[in-house]
């Protein structure tokens, strides 16, 4: 077992630059942290009832012992909050604790919660600033970087939204030993994502390390996550408003909006989960097609089925549409540009690529064949 130190990695956004902070007991630290952005020593913060119950506390120890005064607002924990009412619920509550202009929000919780109180941030005041505490592995090394906030619209995910980049993150190694094993490892279907997109030696050492790390070491815990945040940020910083690049972080994207959709959002399938699939997919068509490998392709199942992680169409429990059906959710993804799907694939591990140029057949054939596994 290794120990965590605390790492920084910037985002460099000029104006807009902040550090995402990684390392052990930052819940216990936050307030000593939060400190130096406040222009007065208040905070408000956003957080979901399965954390409060957790983390909360602390949280609001720590900013007592900074002499920073806290209110707190817990909505219900769930893909459900990511709503306009729940958005409506937290901007009014915002108003009436006379958050200013000047003042930051701490959102303390996983994807929802951050993207749901990033968004609030976002418009409150015409934007106000706001720090980010994720505490599960798929914030912190995703959704908590990188300013894409909002919520879900009836016609899909993540339909409404802004870009607003937090001041600061702080990713808590520590809060990771709280999670259930499979959000964890729903979560690593992200990080495994930044290894297939752009750093095959990443997907190398996770290889080597992915077990001890999921069985709770905290050095290769903090590793992992420093790693893919800088990743993140190196794409971020090229690309703020996914013009270009920034579409290479939605590898498996929409293979996975496909498959949430069709279980409806529910505890069938978790986000990650679907991630990881979609990755697995993503690099079956990409050897279908010619451009990779197949021992890559075969590396990318051996790891997933190695972690445990639900990577394989069968591991989702209950019936699924077929090929053509998921096709055609794939094709209401936000990412489809004047009609055509776009997709990211691979020519091999950690080199993928954004293509508009995917031929239907193909990705028939791949779904029909991942299907037929069932
Ligand atoms: N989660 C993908 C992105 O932030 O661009």
């Amino acid at each position: 077992m290794t120990d965590a130190a605390t790492t920084d990695v910037r985002v460099d956004l000029g104006s807009r630059a902040y550090d995402v902070r990684i390392g052990p007991d930052l819940l216990d630290r936050a307030g000593e942290e939060i400190a130096p952005l406040l222009a007065r020593p208040r905070v408000a913060i956003v957080t979901d009832g399965n954390v409060a119950g957790r983390h909360l506390a602390a949280l609001e120890a720590s900013l007592a012992r900074a002499g920073i005064a806290a209110s707190a607002l817990t909505l219900p924990a769930g893909e459900a909050t990511k709503s306009w009412e729940a958005l409506g619920r937290t901007v009014e509550w915002l108003l009436a604790e006379r958050i200013e202009r000047r003042d930051v929000v701490v959102a303390l919780g996983g994807g929802v919660i951050g993207d749901l109180v990033g968004f609030a941030a976002a418009i409150l005041r015409r934007g106000v600033r706001f720090v980010q505490v994720p505490t599960s592995l798929l914030a912190q090394v995703d959704s908590s970087v990188g300013g894409k906030t909002g919520v879900n619209a009836a016609a899909g995910k993540n339909l409404i939204g802004a870009f607003h980049q937090p001041a600061l993150v702080l990713a808590d190694i520590g809060v990771l030993d709280t999670l259930a094993p499979r959000d964890f490892l729903a979560g690593y279907g992200e990080v495994v994502k930044y290894g297939l997109l752009g750093d095959a030696e990443f997907f190398a050492w996770l290889e080597t390390n992915g077990p001890a790390l999921a069985a709770g070491d905290g050095g290769l815990r903090a590793e992992a996550v420093r790693r893919s945040v800088a990743m993140k940020a190196d794409i971020v910083v090229r690309d703020e408003t996914e013009q270009g690049d920034r579409a290479l972080l939605n590898l498996g994207h929409t293979f996975a909006h496909a498959l949430e959709a069709a279980t409806g959002y529910s505890d069938r399938l978790l986000h990650g989960e679907a991630v990881a699939m979609g990755c697995a997919l993503a690099f079956d068509l990409s050897g279908r097609l010619g451009h990779c490998p197949q021992e890559d392709t075969s590396r990318v199942r051996a790891h997933l089925a190695q972690m445990g992680l639900r990577g394989r169409l069968s591991d989702i429990p209950g019936d699924l549409p077929g090929p053509e059906a998921l096709m055609e959710l794939m094709a209401q993804d936000k990412k489809v540009v004047d009609g055509r799907l776009r997709l990211i694939l691979a020519r091999g591990i950690g080199r993928a690529f954004v293509t508009s140029d995917v031929p239907p057949e193909a990705l028939g054939a791949v779904l029909s064949d991942a299907l037929a596994e069932r």
